[in-house]
């Protein structure tokens, strides 16, 4: 099993039983995403995505924040006052894992959402495909609130997952709101006492770790596609994606699931995972 210890500045990773636990790793300063942070975020990314040892990635931040959002000295000032040119790299580093290998990522992910969550940090946020918060962890966005509109694609992840109303509320007026307001809103799954967050982390990561990775990827690409294409198109682009499940699929797990059910009646798929091999 790789070791990853002291490979990143900003990031710690530690790949145990099966999850990667990446942890935003600046407390000072309440993980604050600097462009050293975005572009060592693109590495642990792709390089995970590479690790077999690493099949559930959980997101979180050490100390009290998850992330308070876009570095305001580092990503900001420091790189207004330096060439124009600077300014591309610089997002598209952040764009990269915020949202364009997150979203989109091979292996399931989960955020975790300790502490402070501000601003940039909601587009990983959403780009994860489930998450959970602390009841006590704090919201906001904040841009409002020092001059810009929400950056990145702060706006667009809030679109597509909370109501309209509470979207431009909170854009407009910078409030915050606590994990539990994020459940109920829908821009976490759940939350729970902060002193509990772990261990639910874990089991739903375990339920994810039961089933089959390829039609879980097939599955999560998918839904997420098929919100920006036509009934016509999704009718071509999911069957696709169900025959390339089939195809792509070294366990055969269709099968599998079909004798399991059908001819072993040993689960039943409405109430449990077919039995993977060892
Ligand atoms: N960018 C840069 N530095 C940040 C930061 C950010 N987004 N958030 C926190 N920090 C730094 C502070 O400047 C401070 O650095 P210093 O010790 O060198 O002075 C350190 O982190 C601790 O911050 P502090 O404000 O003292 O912590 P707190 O626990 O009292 O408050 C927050 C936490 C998150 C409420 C507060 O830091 C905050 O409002 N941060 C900005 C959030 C924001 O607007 N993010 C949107 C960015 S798009």
């Amino acid at each position: 099993m790789a070791s990853y210890e002291d490979r990143w500045k900003t990031v710690d990773v530690k790949v145990q039983e099966g999850i990667a636990w990446v942890t935003f790793n600046r407390p000072e300063k309440r993980n604050a995403m600097s462009p050293t942070l975005n572009s060592e975020m693109v590495q642990v990314l792709e390089t995970l995505e590479l690790d077999a040892d690493a099949q559930v990635l959980v997101l979180t931040g050490a100390g009290d924040a998850w992330t308070a959002g876009m570095d305001l000295k580092e990503y900001f000032r420091e790189v207004d006052a330096g060439p124009e040119i600077l300014q591309e790299k610089i997002r598209r580093d952040a764009c990269q894992w915020q949202w364009k290998l997150l979203r989109m990522y091979s292996k399931p992910t989960l955020a975790m959402v300790n502490g402070w969550c501000f601003g940039g940090g909601f587009s990983p946020l959403v780009a994860c495909d489930l998450a959970i918060a602390a009841d006590e962890a704090v919201f906001g966005l904040s841009e409002i609130n020092w001059g810009i509109p929400p950056g990145n694609l702060v706006s667009k992840a809030m679109a597509d997952t909370v109501g309209h109303r509470q979207a431009l509320y909170y854009i407009m007026t910078g409030e915050t709101f606590t994990g539990t307001e994020a459940a109920a809103m829908g821009l976490v799954n759940r939350s729970v006492p902060r002193e509990q967050l772990r261990a639910e982390t874990v089991a739903l990561a375990a339920k994810l770790l039961e089933k089959n990775p390829v039609v879980l990827r097939v599955a999560k690409h998918g839904f997420k596609r098929c919100r920006e294409l036509t009934w016509e198109q999704n009718e071509d682009y999911l069957y696709a994606k169900l025959d390339q499940a089939q195809l792509r699929d070294p366990e055969n797990g269709r099968e599998e699931g079909l004798r399991q059910f059908l001819d072993q009646k040993s689960i039943k798929p409405g109430l449990q995972t077919y039995k993977r091999a060892d």
